[in-house]
């Protein structure tokens, strides 16, 4: 079965049980501080599961781009990626818990849909602790259903429970679904929780029915939901059989363009087995240089469609930006390690939109972008890759790399510090990354300490705060289309509760005067106490009523749409003020560039 079957098949069976198909949502959170990438694909629907209505109704299916840089490390085993696809369904203060695992089951299993042999899954539910009592109704389901009581693992929180990563938040046990693969069991106590690779996760059934509070207390929460996750590639892998998911029909031509692009020559191996040997699977050579072949295909795959997202994003030093530069920079090492010269990301990733540009048709639209970048990218690195690892041999004489000599690399020949890390791992030397945060920071750039937290996930703060700052968004973006034109173009936001960030297209730095127009304009708005209304429409309707909005045509069959008087009309999932009065005063703090005409203002409401 093909990547393309399988998500038609998922989204067949879940249209059967009266769900509506959501569209994928960007790679790029927009208004979630608590993550840089959409790690899961609950990510975009957080107003709906904090209690927002969604437009398309209370059962939702959809497949979902998601980046995990948690699993970075793991990256290069048979069954872990950065890049990946979630198939996902949604039950928004619907169906529970009976028939989001009987559907589960009946889609894996069913011979009309994946056929799978019962006799290989194995699954798991929470073992109860001091914050929430043991899963029975879970288990008991299971049971039901036909799975072995030795087949039902409980595990604790680590293993077993979703959210909220932030402090406070809707959160739950989770029962996940693994298959038993071929491979022999590593010892006598084998299971789902040892990562030997015998049993693959394939899908987690999150059970949302507690909020965490801000002392702490694991309150039950006044609306439950059901967040599903099934791996694709994973599950593509299993159901050809395959050993590993770079064996998946849409991931084996990147490992074989990796495997044309190395220079067999110049490693001196040439005519040693015959060429058509290297690279090939259970080759010596394959096995030898698997983890690098497979970090390459992995990291550039991601960084192609972050780069091709609907909110593309450039390689730089900070947030998302920073991921990006990371996964091409390591690339670029793994693939000179592979013997491959020259610029090469770029044709990779030309692989990549030929297999994925058809479901994912953005890759096809940015695809100059993408490859201009990787290019820029590479060419700036290859400057200082070669001296920056003699300079990294030499520092490392003494079996330390000092916190100090690892922002040499990082500030003078552009290693990020996570591949100074990898180096100095491998060569079996220590290093100070205390000394580096330290250093990092003295050089007033952002700590990658503070980055790592934004990893973690999480869900976005529906405060009233934060529902004031949306508010405010939507009047900045309309006083900036009055005074600077109508070429303004937003190009991403995040909100916290201390500020909102709004990002847009304009070619030059806005002066002070304008500053002060549009500070002006968005409060005289608010002094107007316009009333903030919500309507759901058809997207048409609203495209001809000419609401403004990120979303593509990919959004969905009805959007919501909120206006503020004549201001403003905007496509968005809220949520917002009831009225702009409530806003207060309105700042802003700073005005900057972020990338070629693309500029940046922080602000307040005070
Ligand atoms: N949020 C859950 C996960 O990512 C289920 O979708 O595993």
């Amino acid at each position: 079965m093909t990547s393309k079957e399988l998500r038609e098949k998922y989204l067949e069976f879940f249209k059967g049980k009266e769900h509506a198909v959501i569209a994928s949502a960007s790679l790029i959170p927009e208004n979630d501080p608590t993550v840089l990438f959409t790690t899961a694909g609950m990510h975009p629907l957080v107003p709906y599961l904090l209690g927002e209505k969604h437009p398309a109704g209370k059962r939702l299916v959809d497949f979902q781009k998601c980046i995990r840089t948690g699993d970075i490390d793991e990256v290069g085993d048979d069954w872990h990626l950065t890049f990946f696809e979630m198939l996902g369904n949604w039950s928004l203060n619907d169906y529970w818990k009976r028939e989001s695992l009987g559907w589960s089951l009946e889609f894996l299993t069913s011979e009309r849909w994946l056929n799978i042999l019962k006799e290989k899954l194995a699954v798991s539910v929470f073992a109860g602790d001091s914050d929430a009592p043991f899963d029975q109704e879970s288990y008991d389901i299971w049971k039901d259903l036909g799975i072995p009581e030795e087949k039902i693992y409980k595990y604790e929180k680590s293993e077993n429970w979703w959210g909220p990563a932030g402090q406070t938040g809707p959160c739950g046990p989770d029962s996940e679904i693994f298959y038993i693969t071929d491979k022999e069991p590593c010892g006598s106590d084998c299971q789902p929780s040892c990562s030997c690779g015998r049993y693959v996760e394939i899908w987690n059934n999150v059970f949302m029915e507690y909020y965490k509070d801000e002392n702490g207390i694991f309150q039950k929460a006044d609306q439950r939901n059901v967040d599903t996750g099934m791996g694709l590639e994973r599950t593509v892998a299993i159901l050809n059989k395959l050993p590993d998911i770079y064996s998946c029909p849409h991931i084996e031509p990147i490992v074989e363009e990796v495997n044309v692009l190395r220079d067999y020559k110049n490693l001196g191996m040439e005519g040693v087995l015959g060429n058509d040997m290297y690279g090939k699977k259970d080759s010596v050579d394959y096995e030898k240089n698997k983890k690098a072949i497979r970090v390459i295909v992995d990291h550039i795959r991601a960084a192609t469609f972050i780069l091709g997202d609907e909110r593309g994003i450039e390689p730089s030093n900070v947030d998302q930006g920073y991921v990006l530069r990371r996964l091409i920079r390591r690339a670029v090492r793994f693939g000179r390690q592979l013997g491959i010269q020259g610029v090469f990301t770029f044709k990779i990733a030309e692989v990549v939109i030929r297999i994925m540009g058809e479901t994912y048709p953005e890759l096809q639209k940015n695809k100059d972008f993408i490859v201009n970048q990787l290019v820029q990218e590479e060419e700036k690195f290859a400057l200082t890759l070669e001296k920056g690892l003699k300079e990294f041999q030499k520092m490392s004489a003494d079996n330390l790399i000092s916190g100090k000599e690892a922002f040499i690399l990082f500030s003078t020949y552009g290693f990020p510090f996570e591949m100074t890390a990898e180096l100095a791992k491998e060569k079996g030397v220590e290093i100070n990354k205390q000394e580096f945060d330290e250093e990092f920071k003295k050089h007033q750039e952002l700590s990658r300490a503070g980055a790592e937290q934004k990893f973690k996930g999480g869900l976005a703060d529906a405060s009233e705060q934060t529902c004031k700052l949306h508010t405010a968004t939507h009047l900045l973006q309309s006083a900036l289309k009055k005074v600077l034109g109508e070429h303004v173009q937003q190009k991403g936001s995040n909100i916290t509760v201390e500020r909102l960030r709004f990002d847009f297209t304009h070619p030059e730095k806005m002066s002070d005067e304008q500053l002060k127009q549009v500070e002006n304009l968005v409060n005289d708005w608010i002094r107007q106490n316009v009333e903030v209304k919500c309507e759901e429409l058809p997207y048409e309707t609203a495209k001809e009523r000419g609401a403004t909005g990120l979303f593509t045509d990919k959004y969905g069959e009805v959007v919501k749409v909120y206006s503020i008087g004549d201001v403003s009309c905007e496509m968005c999932g809220g949520p917002h003020a009831t009225r702009t009065g409530e806003l207060g005063h309105f700042r802003i703090i700073k005005e900057e560039a972020i990338s070629a005409g693309v500029r940046r203002i922080k602000a307040v409401l005070e």
